[in-house]
């Protein structure tokens, strides 16, 4: 990569660091959904060693840390989503037991079976789906549990236009029968499966979005990058309304049954 090419892209993450900053989640999803994906996970003790990976700044991972006793370490591979994640634990008083670190996903800096819960909502396609469940299996204990949330198709055909909208952005999106089978093939069981409710995308994630897309904006007005990026993201909500019955998040949750 030239130093050119390496400046405009550091810009650019800078750009996606700064748009999201202004929001507590940087994916669908909400407090209510984490705290169902946790019920489904059993055995946590003040022992417990938990990484939410990807974790931006930490809206769903203080939820978490709030409702176990374990140590939480985030991890995500923007420095600025870290350092706000490091505010927000101090400012929940939860500075002890949770910890954000830069890292990238691809190359976790944990030890094998040393982990007992594997968190990540709307991160894991960074590595890709089937990619993250067979190269994070092995930092969980026997027993531990991966709890993940992964955009979905909910029919086996759709309209071109929303199947070619993914096949662009993230051509490894599948069903949920064919996710679970992911799953299962990777040496976990899967243990439960549910759709998030629509409110994650719309108060949850978009709400908040808008008003985070007129702060930056006014901060960037005349920056071309900064428009198309924001562009963009309006273009993702008008697809959502209109074909939000064929696609969505699933939450996964998911047991590692044999070492
Ligand atoms: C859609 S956001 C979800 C953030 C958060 N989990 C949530 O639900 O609000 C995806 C996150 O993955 C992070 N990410 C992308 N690629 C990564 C990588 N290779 N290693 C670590 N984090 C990565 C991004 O910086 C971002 O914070």
């Amino acid at each position: 990569m030239s130093n050119e090419n390496k400046t405009i892209h550091d810009f650019e993450l800078n750009l996606i660091c700064d748009f999201f900053s202004n929001m507590e989640r940087q994916g669908p999803g909400s407090p209510e959904v984490t705290l169902k994906a946790l019920s489904f996970i059993d055995n946590l003790t003040e022992k417990s060693l938990i990484a939410d990976i990807g974790c931006g700044t930490g809206g769903q991972t203080m939820v978490l840390a709030g409702h176990v006793t374990g140590q939480v370490t985030g991890l995500d591979f923007l420095s600025g989503f870290i350092d706000i994640f490091n505010r927000n634990a101090r400012q929940s008083g939860l500075q002890n037991r949770v910890t954000g670190i830069v890292g990238s996903m691809d190359d976790l800096p944990f030890r094998n079976e040393e982990l007992d819960l594997i968190w990540s909502e709307g991160a894991i396609y960074n590595i890709g789906f089937e990619r993250g469940l067979n190269e994070w299996r092995k930092y969980l204990k026997k027993g531990g549990y991966l709890a993940v949330s992964e955009c979905s198709w909910f029919t086996d055909e759709r309209p071109a236009e929303i199947n070619d909208f993914w096949m662009d952005a993230y051509p490894e999106i599948d069903t949920i029968p064919n996710q679970v089978a992911k799953i299962h093939k990777a040496g976990y069981l899967p243990v439960a499966t549910f759709i998030l409710p629509e409110n994650c995308w719309t108060d949850h994630y978009f709400t908040p979005k808008v008003a985070a897309q007129k702060i930056f904006l006014t901060k960037y007005a005349g920056n071309k990058i900064a428009e198309e990026f924001s562009m963009l993201q309006s273009i993702e909500e008008e697809l959502y309304h209109k074909y939000k019955e064929y696609y969505g998040y699933t939450f996964f949750i998911a047991k590692k049954i044999r070492l």
